[in-house]
């Protein structure tokens, strides 16, 4: 499973980046928000530092807008996915940017129905919101397992990126049914990072290492 960071926060970038966790970044315009400054700036230094797929989202909601941002953005470099929400202009755009080769990312999928669709025009990614139905009640995670149960009958080549990730569990769980990409804001993927047990356990490593250097301080590795 790829793992995407779900930010336009360049520090967060770089620290996971260096880590070698990163397989791509998701961005949308609430995002880029949060951020503050011109989005032209991080959308340039996003696209450098990360070698794989960065999504980027149009701001426009009709077709030809959309097509035009959509290759403007693209020219921020070939890692760039265009992403585009998804409504029937949205899915025109999905259609028209794919055949002419510029890969395509479908946001704010909230139906098993909107993923088929989706991946019908041509869309390389589907995102499905699990977080947000589940705020509303509604089981995000048996979203995931109803658009992998579809996508595996047929041969669409289009992947299921699972998004609006709340807390590590929702990872696991996508893990498990198998879905092609999490995208993870920074404090999930911080979450993972940690156990109480391996903080614990390396105090007590290094307790240890300094009683050992009074008995002789000459020890060394
Ligand atoms: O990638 C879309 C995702 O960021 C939405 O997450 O937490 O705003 O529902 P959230």
């Amino acid at each position: 499973m790829k793992i995407f960071l779900d930010t336009a926060n360049l520090e967060s970038i770089k620290k996971y980046n260096d880590m070698g966790l990163l397989d791509g970044i998701t961005t949308n315009p609430s995002l880029m928000s949060k951020e503050g400054g011109n989005p032209k700036d991080a959308m340039e230094e996003i696209t450098k530092i990360i070698k794989g797929d960065v999504s980027l989202e149009v701001v426009s909601t009709e077709y030809s807008g959309m097509m035009e941002e959509g290759k403007r953005l693209r020219e921020y470099g070939d890692n760039v996915v265009v992403k585009v929400p998804m409504t029937p202009d949205g899915l025109k755009a999905c259609k028209s940017l794919s055949s002419e080769g510029i890969p395509v990312n479908v946001t704010l999928i909230f139906s098993a129905n909107q993923a088929l669709l989706a991946a019908k025009s041509g869309a390389k990614y589907v995102s499905p919101f699990i977080g947000r139905l589940d705020d509303i009640g509604q089981n995000g995670m048996y979203l995931i397992k109803e658009i992998k149960e579809i996508f595996s009958n047929y041969d669409f080549g289009t992947q299921i990126l699972v998004a609006s990730i709340r807390h590590p569990i929702h990872v696991i769980d996508a893990a498990k049914i198998g879905a092609d990409v999490v995208t993870l804001p920074p404090v999930v993927l911080e979450k993972m990072l940690k156990h109480p047990l391996t903080t614990i356990g390396l105090e007590n490593f290094l307790a240890d290492w300094e009683k050992l250097k009074q008995k002789n301080p000459d020890a060394t590795i």
